[in-house]
């Protein structure tokens, strides 16, 4: 067989050069330039066409089609099974894209040994290292247990120490496993192309031909994929677009918890969020993710409120911290955020000098989510501005308190979807007062009572399973049910109840 030839292709214009260039010839775009194979035109029903268009059978009607999409293979990893959807589709990509040393060898490891686990009667898994030796990942497993006697996984478990693409896909088509992980499509290459592994044009060339062979077999793959410095993942259009579902590995590298969020997924929702926590002996799916953003030392301290927020389906009450301290004489004050919208805080800051009397203008802030949180939802608003508040006046929010709601421009407070939802939760971990949007609360009044007394009068308060609502209109309003009136100082050292959330 010829060998397959490369060029380098702009990704601009389409122009092709014969070796690497740094501007484009043709439309003068610098650093355009990926090295692609070059194929032969596919004749109707040869092979290759085959193998890069999916079936080539009569169209199917929707009702038909359905009853052969259900199947799914667990990991046996709860967390990782929820990201999912319910488990690998056969036949699917998934790229586990995060930083290095967060821990996605540990979970493709530990994925493995789930699969393996589960498919007796099948080769087990594939687990293909292009960057580690097999002794270092005989460590890791060793650490994961998976070598114990009683555990499958230790034989089912296939490792493979390589980096040439074309050999590992032989390696997997004979005998072919349950699952094949590849860690990562960084290190592995194609003969056929020139650049180096990890070059843009080895990273999408190996993932095609990934792909390629995950849709003929029906194997799913499971593909590592390091994020760079700014954030993306090597090559990240290609690869995004190719894939079938892409992972995220997130948190804070030194703090234990670990989150896997799907941010793309052709068979699940991107919503799901997954709770690890990294142990000595790997991770760990959280047993209560609510409270693993909760940090009973701090309860107490100023500057600090409890936000309900939802990840998916998944209520989470978090700690969202702020702190308030007198600008440097110089220059503007500082603004630092971390897991949050330094846009939204820009806004809260307004919208509490103007609409709550608390002025921030001229002090530098800074605001974090606990535990490597991100949170994109509005509902944190409310939270965030009581824990601006709080440190701006040295006070503490009210123990035991949650808040949740969107702050509006003119101070206004607006609701937040699944509000009886988030409040159970925190009823669950023992909060006793949430503040909430008026705007909403009466449907969630509804809600928390299963519908049947209708409409109560908002203004009273409700509960929800032993959590006093205290719904209000306004941001100032609001700062009041949290800190009390202004100038009000009396919780300020209150002794903090040290073993017991909240
Ligand atoms: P690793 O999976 O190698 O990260 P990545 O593949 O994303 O680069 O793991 C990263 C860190 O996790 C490493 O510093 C050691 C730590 N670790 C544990 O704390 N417990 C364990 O059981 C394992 C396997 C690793
Ligand atoms: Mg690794």
């Amino acid at each position: 067989m010829a060998r397959p030839r490369s060029r380098y292709v702009c990704q601009t214009c389409g122009a092709t050069a014969l070796r690497w260039e740094g501007r484009c010839h043709v439309c003068g775009a610098w650093d355009s330039l990926v090295e692609t194979l070059v194929r032969e035109p596919a004749r109707p029903g040869s092979a290759r066409s085959r193998s890069t268009s999916a079936g080539g059978g009569p169209a199917i009607p929707l009702l038909e089609l359905a009853a052969t999409m259900v199947e799914r293979l667990p990991t046996g990893i709860g967390e990782l099974d929820r990201v999912l959807g319910g488990g690998l589709v056969p036949g699917s990509l998934v790229l586990l894209g995060g930083e290095p040393g967060i821990g996605k060898s540990t979970l493709a490891l530990e994925a493995a040994g789930g699969v393996a686990r589960s498919t007796s009667g099948t080769a087990g898994a594939l687990y293909v290292s292009g960057e580690e030796s097999p002794a270092q990942v005989r460590l890791r497993a060793e650490r994961l247990g998976l070598l114990d006697p009683r555990d499958a996984a230790g034989e089912r478990v296939r490792v493979l120490a390589d980096t040439d693409v074309e050999r590992i896909i032989e390696r997997a088509s004979e005998p072919r496993p349950a699952l094949l992980v590849l860690d990562s499509i960084q290190t592995v290459a194609l003969a056929a192309l020139e650049g180096p592994a990890g070059s843009l044009g080895q990273v999408r060339e190996s993932a095609a031909r990934l792909l390629a062979f995950a849709k003929e077999t029906g194997v799913p793959v499971l593909m590592v994929g390091h994020v760079t410095k700014e954030g993306s993942l090597a090559g990240p259009k290609t690869l995004e677009h190719l894939v079938d579902a892409v992972l995220n590995l997130e948190g804070e590298r030194f703090a234990g918890v670990r989150l896997l969020r799907a941010t793309k997924n052709r068979f699940g929702s991107t919503e799901e969020l997954g709770v690890f926590a990294m142990s000595s002996d790997g991770l760990r799916g959280v047993a209560d993710p609510a409270r693993a953003f909760l940090d009973g030392a701090t309860a107490g301290a100023a500057g600090r409120a409890v936000a309900a927020l939802l990840e998916g389906s998944r209520p989470l009450l978090v700690e969202v911290q702020a702190l308030v301290a007198p600008a440097g004489p110089f220059g503007a004050p500082r603004r630092t955020v971390s897991g949050l919208d330094p846009n939204r805080l820009a806004l809260l800051i307004a919208v509490l000098g103007r609409r709550a009397g608390v002025r921030l203008a001229d002090r530098d802030v800074y605001a974090s989510l606990a535990g490597g949180l991100t949170a994109a939802e509005p509902a944190v608003d409310l939270p965030l501005a009581l824990a601006l508040a709080s440190s701006a006046r040295d006070v503490a929010v009210r123990a035991g308190t949650v808040a949740v709601g969107e702050v509006g421009l003119l101070g206004e407070l607006r609701p937040a979807p699944a509000l009886a939802r988030r409040l159970r939760e925190a009823a669950r971990l023992g909060f006793e007062r949430a503040i909430v949007p008026l705007e909403g609360s009466q449907t969630m009044a509804a809600e928390g009572r299963g519908g049947g007394r209708g409409r109560s009068p908002a203004s009273e308060g409700g509960s929800v399973a032993g959590l006093v609502v205290e719904p209000v209109g306004t941001l100032a309003e609001a700062l009041e049910a949290g800190l009390g009136a202004p100038g009000e100082r009396s919780n300020v050292g209150t002794p903090v109840l040290g073993s017991t959330l909240p």
